[in-house]
Parts: structure tokens; sequence; C-alpha cells
């Protein structure tokens, strides 16, 4: 999974900016899971709308859109900026959070923890690299290129390059790239691989580095983030629709689910009983039968954005 979300083009840039902003600063500096969820929709919301927003009002009649973020709009359009953000970005303790979630493996809890430990920047981290876990370490050691975005040119010569070695290694191996990548994204902040085999039943996660051959004038790639998880075969299918994302499609879907008496994780869809207890994991075989189990229209992961 990756930190870094594509950027979008868009009338309202400079809205979607400072509400993606929040967002951050609310899920890893406040951990309110919920106002992270509610500045996200908004933005993606706002994001795909055509035309120059001019006021709280207008962004209002979009769904998503509240009272509190309109005023905020407002306040945006005319005065160019957020007192709330300056504020955040002013406050030493916030500022430093927001950085150390930005290395893979560290996430809000693990900032707020070093941050208080008095570990606030790169270099502090470097310091204490022997109490970093391996993907902390990873994310460290690659700051600066697993922020870079990867071009669907090189995510393809990477994915053939993945596929084939985890082919050699046994040809009944099923594997997945999902992601941004599987949505047909101009570009990905990471590669996510699912990958099962037929007699796996235990789960486990992978989080690697891949570079790839210098180019034809020598210059070298960034190094590439490759996120990859071994699933068993009965939950790959969930495994699969769930990292194929996109997350407010997942959250979309999820909600439906429960409309129609169902629940889906990343593992498994569950019935639920009148009393709202999950019962046991139904049979997929592939994603189709997680949409037919919600008769829900099935939709090809590029019309899952949302
Ligand atoms: P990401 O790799 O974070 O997202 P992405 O591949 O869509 O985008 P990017 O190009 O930036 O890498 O996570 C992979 C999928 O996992 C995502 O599309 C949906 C799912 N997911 C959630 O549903 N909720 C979450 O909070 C996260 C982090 C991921
Ligand atoms: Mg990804």
């Amino acid at each position: 999974m990756s930190k870094r979300k594509a950027p979008q083009e868009s009338p309202n840039e400079g809205i979607t900016d400072f509400l993606t902003e929040l967002a951050n600063y609310e899920r890893n500096v406040n951990r309110a899971i919920h106002k992270y969820n509610a500045y996200r929709k908004a933005a993606s919301v706002i994001s795909r709308y055509p035309s120059k927003i001019r006021s709280g009002a207008e962004a209002k009649k979009l769904d998503g859109v509240g009272a509190k973020i309109a005023e905020k709009i407002d306040e945006f359009l005319s005065t160019g900026k957020l007192r709330k953000l300056e504020k955040i970005r002013q406050d030493d303790t916030s500022a430093s959070i927001n950085l150390l979630t930005r290395v893979t493996g560290i996430g809000p809890a693990a900032a707020r923890k070093f941050v208080e430990e008095g570990i606030k920047t790169l270099e502090d981290l470097r310091k204490i690299e022997h109490k970093l876990t391996h993907h902390q370490r990873i994310g460290l050691k690659y700051f600066e290129d697993f922020e870079k975005r990867i071009p669907r040119e090189e995510m393809l010569q990477m994915q053939e390059i993945v596929l084939k070695e985890i082919k050699k290694l046994d040809p009944n191996y099923i594997a997945t790239v999902c992601g941004s990548f599987r949505r047909g994204a101009d570009s990905s902040g990471d590669m996510d691989v699912l990958l099962t085999h037929p007699s796996f039943t235990s789960e486990s996660s992978k989080q690697g580095v891949c570079q790839l051959p210098d180019k034809e004038d020598g210059t070298a790639y960034p190094h590439r983030r490759i996120d990859i998880r071994l699933i068993p075969k009965d939950q790959y299918y969930c495994g699969v629709l769930y990292f194929t994302g996109s997350d407010i499609f997942n959250k979309n879907m999820r909600t439906h689910a429960l409309e129609m008496g169902f629940t889906i994780n990343e593992y498994t869809i569950r019935r639920l009983g009148v009393t709202g207890v999950a019962g046991e994991a139904l049979p997929v075989e592939c994603e189709k039968d997680i949409f037919d189990y919600i008769q829900w229209k099935y939709r090809e992961p590029k019309d899952r954005s949302e």
C-alpha cells in the first residue's frame, strides 16, 4: 500500500489539496478516522466536479460536502488560505508526526511515539535505525524514491519480471497485481501484488524493493516499493477485490453489502444473521461471486474509482 496519492487534475485543485492535507492531519495526528474519511470523500467528489467552484454553497450541493467543509471552502476562496491549516503547519508536533508517517512502515501511532521520545526528523530516525522494523528501515533508506510515482510503463515492466519470477518458483502460483495499476491508473504509488497457491492456508506479507536495470542511456531508475501478500486460496478473491480498491469504492461496496445483510472484508464475505452476528465465510471462486452475493452489477477494475 502506498502513502502518496496521485495528484488529480481539476479546476478545484486548491480546494482538494487543502482537504487532503486536513484529511492526513486528522488521520496521522489526531487518529480521527471518521474525519479523515469525511475529508477524503469531499476531496474525491470535488476532484471530479468539472467546473470551478465559486462558493461553499455551490460545493455543498455535492454529496459528501457538509456545512463545515462548505465554510472552509468559503474561507479559502475569499482569503486564499485556511487559518486552521496555517496553525497546524506551524505546530511542531503535528509537522513532525506528519513527516514521520511519510516513511513506509511508520503509522500514526508509531510516529506519535517517536515524536514523544524526541525523534522528529529523518536524521533522528537514522540514529536509532537499530530500533526500526525491517519495513521501516527500507522506508527510511528509500524515502525520496518511494515518494515518486511509478509510471505505468515501468509498472508493466516490473509486472512482467515479478510474475515471471513467481512462475519460476512454482507454476501453480496465482498472482495478481492489484491497486491503482489494476484500475488502469497512469501512475502508481507502489506495486500491490497478491499471491496464492492452491496449497496455501495461512497469510503472510512481504515488503520488498525492486529496481529495474539501468535505462539505455545509462541512467538509473528509482527504487520502487513492492508489497507482496500471500493469501490462502479460499480468501484470494476477497483480497484481490480489496487490494484493487479504490478505498472509496471499497467503502461504498461494504455499505451496500451491509444493506443487503452481508459483511465483506479483505478476507471473506459472510452473511449477517438477524442478531447482526456474521456467519461462516461464503465460498468465492472469483471477484464476480462477491458482487453476485450482494446483488450488485459487476464493475470492471477501471470503473472502481468510487
Ligand atoms: P494503496 O496502494 O494505498 O492504493 P492504490 O494502489 O489504490 O493507489 P497508489 O497508486 O497510490 O498505490 O492500497 C491498495 C488498495 O488497498 C486500495 O486501492 C484499496 C485498499 N485499501 C483500502 O481499502 N483502505 C485503505 O485504507 C488502504 C490503505 C488500502
Ligand atoms: Mg498501490
